[in-house]
């Protein structure tokens, strides 16, 4: 849905850019303008500037530049419509096109949750009866500091507990009951009775770090489900966010890496312990929202579930989103019957701390759990393996990567590496998750040490008649490398003449000798990884996308060229008119692709 302009305008007038940037860069004035270190690149002077006339910001170091939104997208790794709920709530402004987000209407359930989290926190931590809790959590080996950090509670073991509380506060039962937390009995008369009763509980939050849910634990073993979780609300949809991703969301930036365990209690052992870039996935299956959560943070993920056969399955699937997702993954296999609380607290953290270190590749760890489910020595096990593998390989975007794992593959069932060449063009990604449009990353990483434009003109070198669909797309101009820029304009005329190439090496012999011979080193190495490419169309269309973002960037770059001289000149109307055109073009580019 989209966002009503209204609110747009209202947030513009409400909020000012010198202010809201001003809370996060601590801003010099210059002259009519502020200046500050720029948040987006490491820097000892200056270049970060901001124009309170124009509501915009502009950094001449990094060429980071925009309006109130595109700041706060950049700056708090958020989507277009995050950012703006995040700025309209900062001014009081309420918005339309919630989308299960935060909005005024809600402000009541966070209250409630607030309530009830200080009451089971206070309950656990300050009350006789709390005992019982914190005796189970002391034999759990978490110290007071971590229940305050984490600011577990505990539920009485009575039927209204919060109830009377909450009534005791003037709150109505009924948005307890709204908030999950609250249940109404059945008869139809007007009462409820507590959800959670003598439970150690969670508090669940979401990416700001509001309580929005609970997770409740039975003490110790005793029957009924060890652990009771809030129902979906109005504020708690399950599958959206990660257990303590407000908590870990910095060391996480910071280590670019990201732990993912399954329990709370396994996050909360770790965290103790000072592992503190984990997030908890809360139960078995990852969701792609998940996925995309932590990568908004780092491309690099470490999964750690439990060694059991659920947690097996579990990794298995979180891999493949994942990958799916263009994040590398690692994971830690831990010994059967062990999750990462248990094996923490036999291992140590030293020991905990070499097995992140030394991972396993995503490869080696499923290929492993296959060989042992299946016989790699039997036609049908072999089958199996492959069958299972293939889907996986197939979503590992990096040619050479994917070439790799063929051979690896090829080498344990002890077949040509062809044949699975050729079963690998026919798996289709089954089951695949991808999450949809706008979040989809781009799907193509060039070799290494190959820019963008070369690898295309590999590819179209590779298969010549492939030049139409670049020619469909993107002028000359848009390149930049002069080789590339030659050989597509070559393709161009031969394409034109009706004479295009078969292949690759008729068009190079095609070439006057001199040229040929300066070249042939570059284009040797093209070839080679244009060669391993399986699906060349999806992958020359995406480069094509990546040239044409480096198009719009270097578009950025010559406006802000022009603002700035525009500005020192004082010429106000045109300042104004190219600051517009920037803005949209940099909403454009960060909606498009989202902002990673
Ligand atoms: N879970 C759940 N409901 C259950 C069981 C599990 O919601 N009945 C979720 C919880 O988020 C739990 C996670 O799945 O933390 C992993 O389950 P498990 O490994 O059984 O729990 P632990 O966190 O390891 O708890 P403990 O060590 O106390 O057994
Ligand atoms: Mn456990």
């Amino acid at each position: 849905m989209g966002i009503p302009a209204s609110t747009l305008e209202q947030i513009g007038q409400r909020l000012d850019l010198v202010e809201v940037i001003g809370g996060f860069v601590s801003l010099k004035r210059s002259g009519r303008n502020f200046k500050g270190l720029c948040p987006f690149h490491p820097e000892k002077s200056p270049s970060f500037m901001v124009y309170p006339a124009k509501q915009f910001f502009i950094c001449y170091g990094c060429g980071a530049g925009g309006d109130l939104i595109t700041f706060v997208m950049r700056h708090e790794h958020m989507e277009f419509k995050e950012a703006v709920q995040v700025l309209a709530e900062k001014a009081g402004i309420q918005v339309s096109f919630t989308t299960g987000g935060p909005s005024l209407a809600n402000r009541p359930l966070y209250q409630a949750h607030e309530t009830a989290a200080a009451f089971y926190h206070e309950k656990l931590t300050a009350s006789p009866e709390g005992e019982p809790a914190r005796a189970y959590l002391a034999h759990r080996g978490l110290t007071p500091e971590t229940w305050k950090a984490l600011r577990l509670g505990f539920a009485l073991n009575r039927w209204d507990g919060l109830l009377t509380h909450a009534r005791e506060q003037g709150m109505d039962p009924s948005l307890l009951e709204r908030s999950g937390l609250a249940v109404r009995r059945e008869g139809g008369e007007e009462a409820w009775y507590d959800r959670f009763r003598n439970r150690v509980l969670f508090p669940i939050w979401d990416q700001r770090g509001r309580v929005i849910a609970f997770g409740g634990r039975v003490l110790g073993e005793e029957s009924g489900p060890k652990y009771l979780n809030s129902p979906e609300t109005e504020l708690y949809v399950k599958g959206r966010l990660l257990y303590g991703f407000h908590l870990a969301s910095s060391a996480i930036r910071e280590k670019d890496l990201g732990i993912v365990v399954e329990g709370y209690m396994d996050f909360a052992s770790l965290y103790q312990a000072g592992i503190r870039n984990i997030v908890a996935s809360m139960g078995t299956s990852l969701t792609p929202e998940q996925v995309q959560l932590i990568r908004r943070l780092t491309r690099h993920v470490v999964m750690i579930y439990d060694g059991d056969y659920a947690g097996e399955m579990a990794t298995l699937r979180g891999l493949d989103l994942f990958l799916e997702a263009e994040m590398r993954v690692k994971v830690v296999g831990l010994p059967s019957g062990l999750d990462p609380d248990t094996f923490l607290a036999q291992a140590g953290l030293e020991e905990m701390l070499r097995t992140i270190r030394q991972s396993q590749d995503l490869f080696d760890y499923k290929l492993g759990l296959l060989t042992r489910r299946y016989d790699p020595k039997d036609l049908q096990g072999r089958i199996r393996i492959s069958e299972e593998m293939l889907p996986t390989i197939k979503r590992v975007t990096n040619a050479i990567e994917r070439g790799e794992y063929v051979k690896r593959l090829s080498e344990v069932l002890r077949v040509a590496e062809t044949l699975i060449w050729s079963e690998l063009g026919r798996v289709r990604k089954e089951g695949s998750a991808a999450p949809r449009g706008a979040a989809r990353p781009e799907k193509v990483q060039p070799a290494a040490g190959m820019t963008v434009e070369e690898s295309l003109a590999g590819l179209l070198l590779e298969e010549p008649g492939r030049v139409r669909q670049v020619e469909e797309r993107l002028p000359l101009e848009a390149f930049q490398d002069a080789h590339v820029r030659e050989i597509l304009s070559r393709l161009r005329q031969m394409s034109q003449s009706g004479a295009i190439p078969p292949d690759g090496r008729t068009f190079l012999a095609s070439l006057p000798r001199e040229d040929s011979g300066a070249w042939e080193g570059r284009i040797a190495r093209w070839l080679a990884w244009a060669d391993l490419v399986v699906d060349k169309e999806g992958t020359l269309e995406e480069l094509l996308g990546k040239v044409k973002e480096g198009q719009v960037r270097s578009s950025l770059e010559a406006l802000q060229v022009s603002i700035r001289q525009a500005e020192a000149q004082g010429q106000e109307r045109e300042t104004a008119q190219l600051i517009a055109q920037y803005n949209t073009l940099m909403k454009s580019r960060l909606s498009g692709k989202g902002v990673a």
